[in-house]
Parts: structure tokens; C-alpha cells; sequence
């Protein structure tokens, strides 16, 4: 995805979520988890604008760590950092509380440019987790690889050298859907909509002339 010279529906979404973000905190979502949050400062953005919400970022080990040491200090009752491997099993309910996490509170959930590299059987097990974690009306923004007739995952026009180097640095893609399959996959979160790259461009008039790849979506669902 890095590689990619489109513009990626995955960092359009960082831009485009903002909305159903600051929605969803005003609806009374007073906990937001970021999921593979890598070096975005979305969190951090977020933060700003809505200093009485609780952030978490959950990533793996060695990313996470990167991030934590190059950030200016943020406050460390509303913002926090968890490292987990989500590979390596269901995400533990006992570290998030640990991390001062109420699943009881409204929570918006947020994974964006994530679970296309984790396999199929850790994303079911992340929605049916993040549920049990989370109250009635919170919400869970999230994109995902559509699957293409000939089965494969990859961007539309990804290029043989961008499949090279996704499997050469071993970020192959992993896990990818069609629009229906999503619908059971996502269980128990109740899809509510979904934006692909022509929902972008009509929502975006700034990207009428960006080229916008195709092939990562954009999921809305809630519970
Ligand atoms: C392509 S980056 C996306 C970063 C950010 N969300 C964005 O949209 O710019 C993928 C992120 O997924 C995380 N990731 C990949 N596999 C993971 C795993 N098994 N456990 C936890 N995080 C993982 C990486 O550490 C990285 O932060």
C-alpha cells in the first residue's frame, strides 16, 4: 500500500472518517481505539479536538514502539499506548481494562490499513472480541481488500512490482472480502455502510482529478 502513487481509499479514510468520528463522540462515544494506527496522527487529532474522550492505540510491538518514542508527551490518563500482537491471539480484555478501558462506555473503533495483513480466522476473532468489549451504539470504522472476480487481493491496478515488494518486505496481503461475505464476517457489528472509491470522490470534490486506487474500502458498522 505504501508503494501504491494512487491515492489509497485507506488514507483518504484518515481524512474522510474524521466525520463519522467527530459524529460518533458527539453521538456519546467517550473512548475511541485506534487499531493498527502505525505512524497516523489521527489519534493525536482527535485528541485535540475532544480532550475529555479516552484514546487507546493498539499496535504491534515493533511498530508501536517507534511511535511512542519519537511523540511529544500527550496525557497519559486520556492516552494510551498498547502493544499487542494480534496474531498472536483474541485481543485481552484484562490489558485494555488494565489501560483504564470501560466497556461499558460508548467506544468507536477504528482500524484503517490493518486487517487486509491479518488472516482471515484473527479478523473474525477481532470483530466478535472488539464486541464483547464494546455497549450498545458504539461503532467500529474499519477497511478492508475487496476481493476481485479471480479471487485475488490486491489493489486493481497494482502493478507486479508492488506485488514483489509487498512480498518481499512480507506485507502480503492476507485477508480480503466481497460486500456480501462482509456482511457475516463482520458479525456480530451490523455493517451500515460502505465507501469505495467512486463514495470518495462524490463525498471529496478536492480529489476530482487524484487518481484514487481501487480495491480498499471503507466499512461503517455498528452495534
Ligand atoms: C499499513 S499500516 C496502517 C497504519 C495506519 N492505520 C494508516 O492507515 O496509516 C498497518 C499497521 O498495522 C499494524 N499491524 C500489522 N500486523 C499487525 C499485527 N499482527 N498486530 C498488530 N498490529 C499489526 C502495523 O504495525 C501498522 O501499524
Amino acid at each position: 500500500m505504501c508503494c501504491e502513487k494512487n491515492v489509497s481509499p485507506g488514507l483518504c479514510a484518515q481524512h474522510l472518517s474524521m466525520e463519522p468520528h467527530k459524529l460518533s463522540l458527539i453521538n456519546g462515544a467517550t473512548q475511541v481505539v485506534i487499531l493498527g494506527a502505525g505512524f497516523d496522527p489521527l489519534g493525536f487529532e482527535l485528541h485535540q479536538e475532544f480532550p475529555s474522550a479516552r484514546f487507546w492505540e493498539i499496535d504491534h510491538p515493533a511498530t508501536q514502539r517507534h511511535k511512542v518514542r519519537a511523540l511529544p508527551k500527550v496525557g497519559a490518563e486520556q492516552f494510551h499506548f498498547v502493544a499487542v500482537d494480534l496474531n498472536a491471539g483474541p485481543l485481552d480484555k484484562e490489558t485494555l481494562i488494565k489501560n483504564s478501558f470501560d466497556p461499558t462506555d460508548r467506544t468507536f473503533w477504528i482500524a484503517e490499513g490493518l486487517l487486509m495483513y491479518l488472516p482471515p480466522d484473527i479478523v473474525s476473532l477481532l470483530m466478535s472480541t472488539s464486541k464483547t468489549l464494546s455497549t450498545s451504539g458504539s461503532q467500529f470504522a474499519f477497511t478492508f481488500m475487496e476481493k476481485q472476480s479471480d479471487g485475488r487481493i490486491r489493489f486493481d491496478s497494482q502493478s507486479k512490482l508492488v506485488d514483489w515488494w509487498l512480498r518481499r518486505r512480507g506485507e502480503p496481503f492476507l485477508w480480503g472480502t466481497t460486500r456480501s461475505e462482509l456482511v457475516d464476517l463482520a458479525r456480530p457489528w451490523r455493517v451500515t455502510r460502505c465507501f469505495d472509491h467512486n463514495d470518495l470522490r462524490e463525498l471529496r470534490s478536492g480529489l476530482a482529478d487524484a487518481p484514487i486506487a481501487k480495491g480498499e474500502v471503507i466499512c461503517l458498522a455498528e452495534i
